[in-house]
């Protein structure tokens, strides 16, 4: 296992956020009282609270969020996220083309905040492994389409989220789906169309991703058990969204989240 995980390292390029707690310049620490000029105490809140001002997660609220997406402000959900629309594009596995890890580095005291359905939520990289997101996270399971908006939540709840390009090989992007509902029970399957074509197939946990050419099962297992559970939230319950689900990730693994990945149970 140790062998293993050193090999894992090796082949992968290692990219560190490297941000010390002293520099961190981030947002939203729980000691601050002003969130983007609403004073936290301000009583014109319609949704209910948590302790730390945040709105409640995991409730549907007509008023802030109830999984629905009114002004559009998570962008369009529909089939350009998910349908490869010029099949002459098909991106071919290159096993020259190396995986890339990248860690970041999240302080401790860093706290994403929670925004209701009438704010935009931006994210400063392409593929965010933290951030600030929507107050209801995805149900577990394979979508055609979720925004990151709602998965980066699943991420802060130690989720593993699987993103792949539409017009990503078929069979590797099958491959990976059969590894990961072979893995845990917290996972979130979904198509990305901003993937880069080199590297179609990532892999992103709270604080880490993993971007692919090409599917590499050992891989792929030692960052799951390396990466998911590790999460600043230890939520297990399942989500409360569930637009264009189309399955749901099945209970088996559900409470086993100290033996990920138990062999041989996917098979390849
Ligand atoms: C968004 O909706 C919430 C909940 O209704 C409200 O408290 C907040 O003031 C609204 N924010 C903006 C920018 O409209």
């Amino acid at each position: 296992m140790l062998i293993k995980f050193t090999v894992f390292i090796t082949v992968c390029q290692v990219v560190l956020g490297a941000v010390a707690d002293s520099e961190w310049v981030g947002k939203r620490f729980p000691d601050e009282n002003v969130i983007d000029g609403i004073q936290e105490d301000d009583t014109t809140f319609l949704a209910p609270h948590d302790n730390h001002g945040r709105v409640e997660m995991g409730i549907k609220n007509k008023d802030c969020d109830s999984g629905e997406d009114p002004k559009g402000l998570d962008g369009d959900l529909g089939p350009i996220n998910y349908i490869c629309f010029d099949k002459r594009i098909k991106f071919q596995p290159d096993p020259t083309v190396h995986p890339v890890l990248h860690v970041d580095h999240i302080p401790k005291k860093y706290m994403p905040w929670h925004y209701c359905m009438n704010q935009s939520i931006e994210y400063n990289t392409l593929v965010p492994t933290y951030g600030d997101h929507r107050p209801l996270w995805p149900r577990y399971g394979e979508y055609t389409f979720v925004p990151k908006q709602r998965w980066v939540h699943s991420l802060e709840h130690g989720s593993i989220v699987m993103l792949y390009h539409p017009c990503a090989n078929g069979n590797e992007v099958n491959i990976l789906k059969k590894i990961i509902k072979g893995c845990l029970y917290q996972y979130v399957i979904t198509a990305f169309n901003e993937l880069e074509a080199k590297r179609p197939i990532v892999l992103v946990a709270w604080g880490a991703r993993l971007e692919l050419s090409k599917v590499d099962p050992e891989m792929v297992i030692n960052f799951i058990r390396k990466f998911a559970y590790k999460a600043p939230e230890k939520v297990t319950n399942d989500g409360q969204y569930d637009k264009n689900l189309l399955e749901p990730a099945s209970i088996k693994f559900k409470g086993q989240e100290n033996s990920l990945c138990p062999l041989p149970s996917y098979v390849i």
